[in-house]
């Protein structure tokens, strides 16, 4: 019996979420986004092709796939035509099988400048530049425009207007920059509204009249556990809520929807942005890592940063997601490396503590490292016996079992554990 799942990224984001999911998707109905929005980057190989997914659920190339963008999640319009008009080249008749939530708040031409500005200056951290921290503001400061908003013209554009001249006198006053036109981003949105409007649904129906149906969901979590708002390595995170529990509030469901929640890790760690990270090689290791896994940002094409496994950023990631069995992702990249090593804990104390993660110094220990290709490997009997070493010192030190080792960036490239 398949359950209903929330994939869930356990380190910094880019775990190989997105190609989890697409791997997964076969034996779903329904696949969710329920938090954040273009700043996703969820890589899928679909015949061949690299495709790159930002807010559309990336399960949707399988035909099955009924994708639901939902309250919890700000979307960027643009952004979204775009990659629709992308996926009909896979499929025309994708745009049939994506549900928007009129719920889910517009990401606005004002949003995106406020970002890029502040990344500009000493307030930065890193961002994606995509507007998200700007617009979940409004959204909880009870001033931001929703997708159902498109659909009442005249209170959008009064809206609107006073949206425009608040940000305008944030724009001129504080930042020093150009006033933004009113009229031209209202005339914009009202383009994106007739182009979204097929779409748009209640997704607390869709997605609760599927589980009471019997249907199964694919929950698909964005960023990682330590990106989330409130347990991540704050401020240096995004903003929302990139843990499980976000489910329940991201599509207006019950929090008992989610039966089974799946982590995704990668078999060494990356960040992209600032903040800290305690295992950060900025040597050869780092170099190796970023250059043998091709660590460039999926929304930026930022380099990522790059060091050792951290089993007590993993373990605390999952229990605070109620992981109890993972994906170990990219395993094929550490091929080649002599002696790996591997964070079992912090000098001062073996458990992660966002709170003091700049002060952490990592414990490592070193396993040998296996020289073989493995990217061709399905099934786990024909595993060197150091990458199966590698995955049982990572399944003790974590206590978490590892229950699929992906291998390559295409879908069948994963072994069943
Ligand atoms: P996501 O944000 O968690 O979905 O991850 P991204 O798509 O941003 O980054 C993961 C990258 O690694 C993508 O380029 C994937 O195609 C690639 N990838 C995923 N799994 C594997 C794997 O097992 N091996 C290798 N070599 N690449 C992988
Ligand atoms: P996926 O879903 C990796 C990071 C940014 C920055 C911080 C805040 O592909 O795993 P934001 O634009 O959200 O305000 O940026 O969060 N970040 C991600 N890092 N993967 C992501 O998504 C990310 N989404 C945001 O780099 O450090
Ligand atoms: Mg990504």
């Amino acid at each position: 019996m398949i359950m209903n799942l929330a994939i869930v990224g356990l380190q910094w984001g880019d775990e190989g979420k997105g190609k989890i999911v697409d791997y997964l998707a076969r034996n779903f109905d329904v696949n969710a986004r329920y938090q954040g929005g273009s700043n996703a980057g969820h890589t899928v190989r679909y015949k061949g092709e690299k495709v790159i997914f930002h807010q559309v659920p990336c399960g949707v190339l399988n035909g099955n796939i009924q994708g639901v963008i939902g309250g919890g999640c700000v979307l960027d319009p643009k952004i979204l035509l775009e990659e629709i008009q992308n996926l009909t080249t896979y499929d025309p008749a994708i745009k049939d099988r994506i549900r928007i939530s009129k719920f889910c708040h517009l990401i606005m031409p004002y949003h995106i400048l406020i970002d890029e500005i502040r990344e500009g200056s000493k307030q930065a951290i890193g961002t994606t530049k995509k507007g998200i921290g700007v617009a979940y503001e409004d959204k909880y400061g009870r001033t931001g425009l929703r997708v159902g908003d498109l659909y009442n013209v005249e209170s959008f554009e009064k809206k609107l207007s006073i949206n425009i001249s608040r940000k305008n006198l944030i724009l001129m006053d504080v930042y020093h920059a150009e006033p933004l036109s009113d009229n031209e981003i209202f005339d914009l949105y009202m383009g994106y509204a007739e182009e979204l409007r097929s779409m748009v649904a209640d997704d607390t129906k869709i997605v609760g009249e599927a589980i009471d149906a019997g249907k199964n969901v694919l929950f698909e979590g964005a960023q990682g556990a330590m990106l989330d708002i409130d347990y991540g390595t704050y401020p240096y995170v995004t903003s929302s809520h990139t843990v499980a529990s976000s489910v329940g509030i991201g599509l207006g469901i019950p929090p008992y929807s989610v039966e089974s929640v799946l982590g995704v890790a990668k078999a060494y760690t990356t960040r992209v942005g600032q903040g800290p990270f305690p295992t950060e090689d900025s040597g050869e290791l780092g170099k190796l890592l970023r250059e043998s896994g091709a660590e460039f940002g999926s929304t930026t094409g930022r380099p990522r940063r790059c060091g050792p496994f951290d089993v007590a950023l993993v373990k605390y990631a999952a229990r605070i997601n109620g992981v109890k069995e993972m994906v170990l992702t990219k395993l094929d990249v550490l091929a080649g490396i002599d002696k790996i090593r591997i964070a079992v804990g912090y000098e001062s104390n073996d458990e992660m503590d966002p709170f003091a993660t700049e002060q952490l110094v990592p414990k490592y220990i070193e396993v040998p490292g296996f020289a073989e290709d493995i990217s061709g490997v399905r099934s786990s009997g024909d595993l060197p016996d150091n990458a199966l070493n590698y995955i049982n010192v990572i399944e003790e030190h974590t206590g978490i079992k590892v229950s699929h080792v992906s291998v390559g960036p295409e879908r069948d490239a994963i072994v069943k554990m």
